[in-house]
């Protein structure tokens, strides 16, 4: 029903992912015919209701300052109950804008100068960015690796939640960069520690849409994770595409931390949302899910056929298995060139951009992250290319 396999034009929009002069200043001297695979941004255009609804805004021409009126309300608790079977008061929710930017203010709200927030490394670097700009200290958490997979090292948590006593404990559920999701039991064993170490913890749930293998489980599933100490994170950014719109939300149970929370909020002046980003969420929520449905199944095939050729034209790597999300995490220690030279090569020479793990705040280093939320054809193109530049 929808055309995920045709290609659509993104040099001009002036995104990150597309822009010549961006990815030179960031990868070098990089061909005008690069192939992006970097930044989670994805090539398809929003659901089509979507962009008949922005399409509706635009031509009634009144873009005045609005307030979190009661649609966006009911599309976030309608989605929440029917995507991932949570049951969320009107009251926990709270419209911020941006996952990212609602990190570095849950850092504010809740550390001082000193403390120290908890996270899984490797992981999205902006985590630690959110708590370094805040003279806040990064306690690193490495998972470990079992059969090609993380885990978290429960033993090694309670010796940091000991020793160092955290703030907080960035928790990235599913996982940015390898797409494991959490099961219920791990989830539980984190909110227990958070409980007994007194640690508040801070869910970003913000790839939970793209599910690919297994069932995801929300934090904020009944029996799951406590909830008096649980501040969620969630966009439709990655799911329908929208990130420039920088619109999110954050949806905290307790009521004392979501004061404390909203205090923060009100003192940067976090308070009348962005008109296309309020009804973005409400027409991606409510009338998005079929296309979302389709997606899915189109990223699942791209993230096989990425593995195949993996496997064949790469033996060396060993791609993990993305449970969600479109990133695929390949380790590369076995490669006689290390993930950065890797990555150099590839931008300058072949002219395909991916990234290299040693963003991801520690333990990334021996990792390539190639983005294949794009047409099957970039994805086999970029193949192409890589093989006949790799020796
Ligand atoms: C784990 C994670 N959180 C947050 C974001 C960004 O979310 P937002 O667009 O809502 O700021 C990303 C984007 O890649 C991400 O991977």
């Amino acid at each position: 029903m929808f055309d995920f396999d045709k290609i659509i034009e993104r040099k001009s929009d002036k995104c990150r992912k597309w822009d010549h002069a961006f990815v030179c200043s960031r990868f070098g001297d990089v061909p005008q015919d690069f192939i992006p695979l970097w930044i989670a941004d994805m090539d398809f255009t929003s659901p089509p209701a979507v962009i008949e609804g922005f399409k509706r805004i635009v031509e009634h021409g009144t873009f005045g300052y609005t307030w979190s009126f009661d649609e966006f309300y009911a599309a976030v608790i309608g989605f929440q109950r029917q995507r991932h079977a949570v049951e969320v008061d009107k009251s926990w929710i709270t419209l911020t804008y941006g996952t990212v930017s609602t990190l570095h203010y849950t850092v504010q709200a809740f550390c001082q100068p000193g403390d120290s927030v908890m996270m899984n490394t490797p992981v999205y670097d902006p985590f630690a960015m959110a708590t370094e700009r805040q003279g806040v200290q990064v306690l690193a958490n490495p998972l470990r690796v079992t059969d090609n997979r993380y885990q978290l090292d429960l033993d090694l948590t309670e010796h940091l939640l000991k020793t160092h006593r955290p703030k907080l404990w960035f928790f990235c559920s599913p996982h940015n960069p390898s797409g494991r999701i959490w099961r219920a039991d791990e989830i539980r064993q984190v909110s227990d520690l958070c409980q007994r170490y007194a640690v508040i913890l801070v869910v970003d749930e913000v790839h939970a849409e793209h599910i690919l293998d297994g069932k995801f489980v929300s934090c904020l599933t009944s029996g799951c994770a406590a909830q008096d100490n649980l501040i969620v994170l969630t966009s439709p950014n990655k799911a329908f595409n929208l990130g420039g719109l920088k619109t999110s939300y954050s949806i905290i149970p307790d009521s004392a931390l979501r004061q404390r929370f909203r205090q923060t909020l009100e003192k940067n002046s976090i308070t009348s949302p962005n008109i296309f980003g309020i009804w973005g969420i409400i027409f991606a929520y409510q009338q998005g899910l079929a296309w979302l449905d389709e997606l899915n199944g189109y990223l699942h095939g791209n993230a096989r056929y990425l593995a195949d050729a993996i496997q064949t034209h790469f033996p060396h790597w060993k791609m993990m298995a993305p449970e969600s999300s479109y990133l695929a995490w390949i380790d590369v220690s076995a490669d006689a060139h290390s993930a950065t030279e890797l990555t150099n090569h590839f931008a300058q020479q072949a002219g395909v951009v991916i990234e290299d793990g040693s963003h991801y705040v520690q333990d990334g280093q021996n990792y390539l992250r190639i983005n294949f939320g794009t047409q099957r054809y970039w994805l086999e193109q970029a193949i192409d290319r890589m093989q006949k530049h790799y020796s």
